[in-house]
């Protein structure tokens, strides 16, 4: 039988547990054998006790369980190449020449790279009588596929990354929370939230949680934002409104690529109206705790894919990223969607990811 390795690698995000008990169940239904790589790539690169085989009730009650219950760690070890030559030495004397990668962008990257130099690798550890001319015949190639496991939703090939609907509804809660006390006093509060270079998360829990304002990474406030910020919310208060709520983007830049914090929100509107506002960082709050009804079943029904895909990859098949496009189970190459990631986080960096939207869509 197959024998497919999983982990997840990079920030834990809810729905991950549910990812990995769909794929150890569905290849043990599809007669495979599956295998828990922990702590991510890190538990592959040091061996041992982190590869261990999986059984159907081991992952038994973790649906609804936050993180991951198979660990993750943003590798180090994994970044240079004598530490993924131990991780091909680890895989191949346990036998495994299938992953499923669950992880953000820099992990699925690091994953197909790993492909990529299998053949090298294997030649490298036999040669230095690591593994045997037996184990290098059987395992010529890595099969590698990925889910996005991140709350961020800054991936190209899913319309949601697992962890993102349930970040979503954990920071509206807590813009609601917040407005209640805002309410009662008058107050403005500034909220920090995450998605470091993509402001999803912060446009769309603006808009579910009814803010005056978001500050977002992909579209830099003109100059004089200062001045159009307290204007705005003093108009809310005089149409009657007694709480104002500003969401800024953990990334959120200028147009000259300073960073706009929530401290420096703060003082824009101390200097112009004399109001302390308040700030709330929601920090790992967002990243912790049960996942939601969508994340759960859409990273079920990923995992179950995953196998699907592995299972039927073939020598020279690419890598494939799956994940969700219009309420259906999508894949495609992983280093188009990685390449494409990239190029739009090259544009937000560079300040000019509007123009290359607008180009996008005049073309
Ligand atoms: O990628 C997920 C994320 O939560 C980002 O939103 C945030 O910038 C980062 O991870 C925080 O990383 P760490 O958990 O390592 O502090």
């Amino acid at each position: 039988p197959s024998r497919i390795g999983v982990l997840t690698s990079g920030g834990d995000a809810q729905g991950m547990n549910a990812a990995v008990r769909a794929i150890v169940r569905a290849a043990i239904h599809r007669g495979a054998e599956v295998f828990a790589i922990r702590e991510g790539w890190l538990g592959a690169v040091e061996g041992g006790a982190n590869i261990a085989r999986m059984g159907w009730s081991d992952v038994s009650g973790i649906l609804n369980k936050g993180g991951t219950i198979i660990g993750t760690a943003r590798c180090v070890a994994f970044r240079d190449e004598g530490g993924r030559r131990r991780a091909v030495r680890n895989l191949i004397q346990q036998g495994i020449d299938h992953v499923i990668v669950i992880g953000g962008d820099g992990s699925l990257t690091g994953s197909a790279l790993l492909r990529a130099e299998w053949p090298a690798h294997v030649e490298q550890l036999l040669g230095s009588g690591d593994i045997t001319p037996e184990q290098a015949e059987s395992h010529p190639v890595l099969h590698i596929v990925g889910l996005v496991g991140s709350i961020d939703n800054d991936m190209v090939g899913t319309d949601m990354t697992i962890g993102t609907d349930s970040a979503l509804h954990r920071i509206t809660e807590a813009i609601d929370a917040i407005s209640s006390t805002a309410e009662s006093h008058q107050r403005t509060f500034i909220v920090e939230v995450m998605g470091r270079n993509c402001g999803y998360l912060a446009l769309m829990s603006a808009v579910a949680g009814g803010a005056d304002y978001a500050f977002l990474p992909e579209v830099p406030p003109r100059d004089g934002w200062e001045d159009r910020l307290v204007e705005l919310l003093a108009r809310g208060r005089a149409a009657g409104r007694r709480d104002s709520i500003v969401i800024v983007a953990e990334g959120a830049a200028d147009r000259h690529g300073s960073p706009i914090t929530a401290q420096g929100i703060q003082q824009a509107i101390a200097e112009r109206t004399g109001e302390a506002a308040r700030i709330t960082i929601l920090g790992h709050v967002q990243r912790g705790g049960r996942p939601s009804a969508y994340d759960r079943w859409m990273a079920t029904a990923c995992g179950v894919e995953a196998v699907n895909q592995i299972l039927a990859a073939e020598a020279d098949t690419e890598p494939v990223l799956v994940g969700v496009r219009r309420d259906a189970v999508a894949w495609q190459p992983l280093l188009e969607a990685v390449d494409e990631t990239r190029g739009i986080a090259d544009h937000i960096r560079n300040g000019n990811y509007l123009q290359a939207v607008q180009a996008r869509g005049a073309g």
